[in-house]
C-alpha cells in the first residue's frame, strides 16, 4: 500500500522540521489539502506554504485540490512541481478538459469524489485519469471518523477500472488508521491518505510502516 501523510493535521509550528521528518520517512508522498471555504467550510493553506514545502520536500506532492474552479490553478501548481493534482467531480463544470488541461502542463491528473457522490458517475471518464480518489470523510477536516460505505466504493471503483482497462490508481483519505487500512486495501485500495493516524503518533513513521505493509 502507497501513504501519502496530509500535511493538514501536521504540527505548522514547525514545518521544516515536519518536512525533514517526510523526507526521512518511508511515506511514498505527500499530501497537500487545500481549501477556499466555499467548497468546503474550512480554509486551510495555499501557494506560499506549497511554495515553502516544495522547496525542502524530496517526496512528489500530491495536491487535493477543495475548492471551486480548480483550473485556475493548474500553471501555478505545475510550476510548484506538484506531480498529482486531484480535482473534485462536484467542483468541475467540464470535468474532461480540466483532466487534459492538467496532464497538458505536466502533472498526473486525479479526480476526487465525495461521500455522496457514486462511483459510476466515473465511468465516462475512468480511462482518462491517472488517479481515483474516494473521500471516506466529508472533506474540510482531519480527524474525522471513517465512513464504513467507501470500502463499497473502492470495490465498485476496483471493478470499474478492470472492466474499462483504466490505469487509474485508487487512493481514499479521511479517517484512515491500521484498522480501516485493513479493509480498504482488502477492497482494492493502491493508497492511502493519513493526517491525524500519522501526525498523532508518537512515531509517525511506526505509523506510516503500519499501512505500507498492508
Ligand atoms: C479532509 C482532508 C484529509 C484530511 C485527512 O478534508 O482531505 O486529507 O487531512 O485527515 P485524517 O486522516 O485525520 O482523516
Ligand atoms: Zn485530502
Amino acid at each position: 500500500m502507497q501513504v501519502s501523510p496530509s500535511l493538514l493535521c501536521a504540527d505548522f509550528t514547525n514545518l521544516g522540521e515536519t518536512i525533514e521528518m517526510i523526507n526521512r520517512s518511508d511515506a511514498d508522498m505527500l499530501h497537500l489539502d487545500v481549501m477556499d471555504g466555499v467548497f468546503v467550510p474550512n480554509i486551510s493553506f495555499g501557494f506560499p506554504i506549497i511554495k515553502t514545502v516544495a522547496k525542502i520536500c524530496k517526496k512528489p506532492l500530491d495536491a487535493h485540490l477543495m475548492i471551486v474552479e480548480p483550473q485556475k490553478w493548474i500553471p501555478q501548481l505545475r510550476d510548484l512541481g506538484v506531480k498529482i493534482m486531484n480535482v473534485h467531480q462536484e467542483a468541475c463544470n467540464h470535468l474532461h478538459r480540466t483532466i487534459y488541461q492538467i496532464r497538458e502542463a505536466g502533472m498526473e491528473a486525479g479526480v476526487t469524489i465525495n461521500p455522496a457522490t457514486p462511483v459510476m458517475l466515473l465511468q465516462d471518464i475512468i480511462c482518462d485519469v491517472d488517479m481515483v480518489l474516494i473521500m471516506s470523510v466529508n472533506p474540510g477536516f482531519g480527524g474525522q471518523k471513517f465512513i464504513p460505505h467507501s470500502v463499497d466504493k473502492v470495490r465498485e471503483l476496483r471493478a470499474l477500472i478492470k472492466r474499462t482497462g483504466s490505469k487509474a490508481k485508487i487512493q481514499v483519505d479521511g479517517g484512515v488508521n491500521a484498522s480501516t487500512g485493513r479493509l480498504l486495501a482488502e477492497a482494492g485500495a493502491d493508497c492511502v491518505v493519513a493526517g491525524s493516524y500519522v501526525f498523532n503518533a508518537p512515531d509517525p513513521n511506526e505509523a506510516i510502516r503500519s499501512l505500507k505493509v498492508l
